[in-house]
């Protein structure tokens, strides 16, 4: 069973870089005819280098941003032009997390307040329990939520956008980049987490990375952009062991090996 089904999505953005005299600014078109599916539980990887539309992607999935074209399916209900309040109740099911969780977090709110603030704003029931349940998912001590963001390390700043996440209960996450910015062994922490998140709570995760090596990590199947459309799209170990596009090739071949002997299959 297939929580997303796109087809042939597109999607175009007025172009910030033309300043014309008259009018409205001509629009670029980002996304070019995408069409996959995720199934229910899976962890699929988007791939791609900078600009290639990654988080235009993730946005569109979660309806940050409207489609010119095509049509994206979440469980079965067409959310593609879907208006503000019928997607409310949706918006609870599929969660975005972002890169810099300095940025997404309010510096002036302790970290209970922000967990708890997605789950006031959709009316959700039993906020101060599930604000302890989501801090124990992720790993956190309950007396974390008496803190500010900025008495965080990284790691911890990045649990606690997964707590916010997941504490609505969605069916579906989407990373993107999060792990970008972090040191490797809080990378690996966070990842470990995920993993765990998935097994034990039965989420759908799309995690967005530039970084093949994080993507091979964690993910079942992989979607390699590129300019706007779809090169690959296949189960991340075949993708390792023979990459079909060039420009798949010309990613593996960006990633620093650990041990420069080894070889990609
Ligand atoms: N708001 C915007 N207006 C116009 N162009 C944009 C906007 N946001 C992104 N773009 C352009 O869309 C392309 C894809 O961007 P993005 O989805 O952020 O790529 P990625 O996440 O893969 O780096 C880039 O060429 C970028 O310059
Ligand atoms: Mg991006």
């Amino acid at each position: 069973m297939d929580l997303y089904s796109i087809e042939n999505l597109t999607l175009s953005l007025a172009d910030m870089t033309a300043k014309p005299l008259f009018g409205a600014a001509p629009r670029i078109e980002i996304l070019k005819g995408l069409t996959f599916t995720i199934p229910k539980g899976a962890v699929v990887g988007i791939v791609g280098g900078s600009g290639s539309g990654k988080s235009t992607l993730g946005r569109a999935l979660v309806r940050l941003l409207e489609p010119s074209g095509g049509s994206i399916r979440f469980d079965g209900t067409d959310i593609t032009h879907l208006p503000e309040p019928a997607l409310r109740p949706l918006r609870r099911r599929f969660q975005m997390i972002f890169q810099d969780p300095m940025s997404s977090l309010n510096p002036r709110h302790r970290v209970g307040t922000i967990i708890a603030e997605p789950l006031r704003l959709h009316g959700m029931e039993a906020v101060p329990a599930r604000v302890a349940r989501a801090l124990d998912h992720v790993g956190l001590p309950q007396s974390f939520a008496a803190r500010f963001p900025h008495e965080l390390s990284g790691g911890q700043r990045q649990r606690v956008g997964i707590a916010r996440a997941i504490a609505l209960e969605p069916d579906f996450i989407l990373a993107d980049e999060i792990v970008s910015g972090l040191d490797v062994s809080s990378q690996a922490q966070v990842l470990n987490l995920l993993e765990r998140l998935v097994a034990d709570l039965g989420l759908t995760l799309a995690f967005i990375s530039h970084d093949l090596s994080v993507i091979r990590r964690l993910c079942q199947r992989t979607i390699v952009l590129h300019q706007g459309q779809i090169v690959e799209d296949r189960p991340t170990k075949d993708l390792f062991a023979a990459p079909q596009a060039t420009y798949t090739r010309d990613l593996l071949d960006a990633i620093p090996l650990p041990d420069p002997a080894q070889a990609w299959g």
